[in-house]
């Protein structure tokens, strides 16, 4: 019987080297609120929500309040959870502002109807599920209002797509879970979905595997399929090989840059990344946090 794990990201990117600690710090509260879920007797999901709702609460990371903004101004929402146990799937895309978007995804995934709502549809669903929308600045950051304008202004890049957030974890009944959350990528145009709903790319959970939350440009990861071609590489070898694997070949096939976090169904665990950051920290029952960047 595996012991329970939590594992988190807070996005792939540069962060600059003076501010790494801080997201190194906000991912740790993150995963102890997952494994606060896990001590209490939850199951894997319920530890990737109670995780992910902690980092879309935390300004510092792209999710939530903080979310990044499209080339508007507004603030489009991505989000996606998934429990490996019977694949149950629930995902929102291009949400207006709600305050966690990956409790809106859940509440998609436990109603069962459908597996993803986008737009005025997700927030319709939102509403009628008793979660109150937003004002359009009430998630909007200083710091998401100063990194639109340097990509405006041309002085960074377009398709950054850093802090997007994640969690991945496995139960002492070995099943796994995955949550991934995003405000998607600076300047993004209005209507434009990224990796992190899409089941499979940024998200994938399968207790016959393991879990997966990717981050990075997701143009590129879903182009791969990257969080699924993680879980399948696990069949084939270690968590750590198979992380160290999909991330090559995010590189080599289709360009991208980015990070994964990744949990096999015996709550072993890997962190892979080829951008120069990604903040993580792992949780696991009865032994101390670890946290990195
Ligand atoms: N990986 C987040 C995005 O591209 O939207």
């Amino acid at each position: 019987m595996p012991t329970p794990v939590i594992l988190v990201h807070g996005g792939a990117g540069a962060v600059d080297p003076a501010r790494r600690p801080l997201h190194a710090e906000g991912c740790a509260r993150a995963a102890e609120a997952g494994r606060a879920a896990l001590a209490a007797g939850g199951r894997a999901r319920d530890a990737v929500l109670a995780a992910c709702a902690a980092l879309e609460d935390d300004p510092l990371f792209n999710a939530g309040h903080g979310a990044c903004l499209t080339a508007e101004g507004t603030v489009e929402l991505d989000a996606a959870i998934m429990d490996g146990e019977r694949l149950e799937l629930g995902a929102v895309a291009c949400l207006p502002p709600f305050a966690n978007p990956i409790r809106i995804a859940d509440a998609v995934r436990a109603d069962g109807v459908h597996t993803l709502y986008a737009a005025q549809g997700a927030a319709r669903f939102a509403r009628d599920h008793g979660f109150a929308p937003l004002g359009p600045d009430a998630l909007v950051t200083d710091a998401a209002r100063e990194r639109l304008a340097r990509v405006l202004a041309g002085a960074a890049d377009r398709g950054w797509a850093g802090g997007t957030v994640g969690a991945v974890a496995c139960d002492a009944g070995g099943h796994v879970a995955a949550a991934t959350s995003t405000g998607g990528t600076v300047a993004k145009r209005p209507g434009r979905v990224g990796d992190t709903p899409l089941a499979g790319a940024g998200t994938w959970a399968d207790d016959l595997s393991g879990a997966c939350s990717a981050t990075g440009v997701g143009e590129a990861i879903m182009r791969l399929g990257l969080a699924r071609r993680a879980c399948d590489l696990l069949h084939a070898g270690s968590a750590d090989e198979a992380a160290r694997r999909a991330i090559e070949e995010l590189g080599r096939r289709v360009g991208g840059s980015g990070g994964l976090i990744l949990v096999d169904n015996g709550g072993r665990t890997a962190v892979a990344r080829n951008t120069e950051t990604m903040s993580w920290a792992l949780a696991r029952l009865g032994e101390p946090t670890e946290s990195g960047f």
